[in-house]
């Protein structure tokens, strides 16, 4: 049983950092507990969960040891191209747009304000017609990004290809062109705080990926809330596969909006009877060509979800693998993220030879279900043929302790 003051440390991140600490892997809170408490010269953890309650600075002390910063440029690939696609009908083909106003939240070390930096760049936008703003709450990771420098792994599989010319070695890894670096300004702040960016003119884009999928229900919607006041009116907002808004018990805002595997929503206008209830009312220039009406979503019976995967199944056992993936996409899309779509997505990848996208599937399968074997067998192939055996070990152990259970 947990102590109770684990589970006041546990409440408390849940509530000023919105972690869910079911989503960490098992033992790392308590590890980190006892590296800050090390650190503090605190005895007990009853001492060290009032000492977290008290000080700012030990909550983003704390926060530095368990967030999990995973990040590579081009990660996905597919937002990416979408955006060099908007970008081409829109602030190419309309000089007079306003400038096109991003912003990735969060944005750990920088590979994804970097890999908008090199999209919009390459597309030809001049950096006079954009901005591109970048949050986190870690500073370490913040320091990593304002430095530019990148090891091997943050260039993976086939969409790193879009980082080229962009680069040059460095004794330390990766140097980033400084001309891309000075395009993203990059903030400390907090996803919960209810001020972030207040005053900050809304953003026509906004990425928020793999940050929802490690939050509870209620800080889901508390972040909702604050995309909601970011995103421009008929401004798009980009997930990543895993994650889920959170209504909070009112209808979304954010209509699904794009191509399969892409998780682009579109914010809604509030309707012109509402009053105006956003910090910037005064009229803005329309973004052409008009808004199609959002798709409607349908919301399928547990029955058509089974036939939903067993069709992808049957696609992805026919090699017919980009079928395969739409069809798990829109899995994904209509019941939300579920362990056997993402462990089918990473075996359709691994199939096609695509072992960053695999991993990332089998490492979200595990997040969904912690004990799912097949992805953890999969993740310890993968990790030695990546030369690690030591997390290859540990993905070993965990699904032997799976298999054991099962067949006791
Ligand atoms: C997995 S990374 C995602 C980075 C990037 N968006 C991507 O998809 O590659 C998650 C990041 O969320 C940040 N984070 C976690 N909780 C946060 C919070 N409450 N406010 C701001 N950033 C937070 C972490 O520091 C970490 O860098």
């Amino acid at each position: 049983m947990k102590s109770i003051d684990v589970l006041a440390v546990e409440t408390l991140l849940a509530d000023r950092i919105g972690l869910d600490p079911s989503t960490l892997p098992r033992g790392m809170l308590p590890r980190a507990i006892r590296v800050r408490m090390d650190e503090a010269k605190l005895g007990d953890i009853a001492a060290y969960a009032r000492r977290l309650a008290e000080s700012e600075s030990e909550l983003l002390a704390l926060t530095e040891e368990i967030v999990v910063p995973e990040s590579w440029f081009f990660r996905d690939e597919r937002p990416f191209t979408w955006l060099r696609d908007q970008i081409a009908a829109r602030w190419l083909a309309q000089p007079a747009l306003p400038s096109l106003r991003l912003l990735s939240l969060p944005c750990s070390s920088g590979e994804e304000p970097y890999s908008i930096a090199m999209t919009l760049r390459r597309a030809g936008l001049t950096s006079s017609r954009f901005i591109i703003d970048a949050v986190d709450v870690s500073a370490r990771r913040l320091e990593l990004a304002r430095a530019g420098i990148y090891t091997a792994n943050a260039f993976r599989g086939p969409a790193a290809a879009a980082t080229e010319g962009f680069f040059r070695p460095n004794p330390n890894g990766f140097e980033i062109d400084p001309a891309i670096r000075a395009l993203a300004r990059f903030h400390q702040a907090n996803v919960l705080d209810p001020d972030l960016l207040r005053g900050a003119q809304p953003y026509h884009v906004v990425f928020c990926r793999n940050l929802l999928i490690y939050l509870g229900e209620t800080a889901r919607a508390r972040v909702e809330a604050t995309l909601d006041r970011l995103v421009e009116p008929e401004g798009w907002l980009v997930l990543g596969h895993a994650d889920r808004l959170g209504t909070g018990g009112r209808i979304s805002r954010f209509k699904l909006d794009g191509e399969p595997g892409c998780f682009t929503y579109r914010r809604a206008s509030p309707t012109p009877a509402a009053p105006a209830n956003r910090h910037h009312a005064r009229p803005r220039p329309a973004l052409q060509p008009p808004v199609s009406p959002p798709r409607p979503l349908a919301t399928p019976g547990p029955e058509r979800t089974e036939s939903l995967l067993a069709q992808a199944e049957s696609l992805a056992n026919q090699k017919r693998y980009p079928e395969a993936i739409a069809a798990c996409d829109r899995l994904i899309r209509v019941k939300g993220p579920t362990a056997p779509a993402y462990h089918l997505l990473g075996t359709i990848h691994q199939a096609q030879g695509d072992p960053a996208r695999a991993e990332d599937c089998f490492r979200k399968t595990v997040y969904l279900d912690p004990h799912h074997e097949l992805a953890l067998l999969s993740l310890a192939l993968l990790a030695e043929r990546k030369g690690d055996p030591t997390a290859a070990a540990g993905f070993r152990r965990r699904a032997k302790r799976r298999h054991a259970a099962d067949t006791t």
